[in-house]
């Protein structure tokens, strides 16, 4: 069986493999409606919406403490498991995607994990 027998490619959008992703590295993917931030959090790979809950600013450039990650606009922090805004000046969560590993090559939600059975 190959990976495009078992990903729904417009589901699934690949990131890069998982041997370039190395501990606090992160990609931006290019999802259908918005990009998508993927991290390397202490080994653990996760993915939210490149977009703070706060002005809408990308959070590309967030300050990554375990999976909590800091905007750099205005500092507001979010869990990087559950999108979770944890402090001022945002008060929405953000969206997750879930990320699936095929191989050696990492994938990742084309929606939001409360988007996908929408
Ligand atoms: S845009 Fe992220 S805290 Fe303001």
């Amino acid at each position: 069986m190959t990976d495009t027998d078992t990903l729904n490619t417009t589901d699934w959008l690949p990131v890069c493999p998982q041997r370039e992703l190395g501990p606090d590295e992160r990609r931006i993917v290019s999802g259908p409606d918005c990009d998508i931030l993927v991290i390397n959090a202490d080994g653990v790979i996760l993915a939210v919406t490149n977009e703070c809950s706060h002005q809408a600013l990308p959070l590309s450039e967030a300050r990554l403490d375990g999976d909590v990650i800091a905007c750099p606009w205005h500092n507001a922090e979010f869990c990087l498991r559950t999108g979770e805004a944890l402090s001022a000046p945002a008060y929405e969560p953000i969206g997750c995607h879930d990320i699936r590993i095929e191989g050696d090559q990492i994938y990742v939600s084309a929606q939001p994990r409360d988007e996908q059975h929408s």
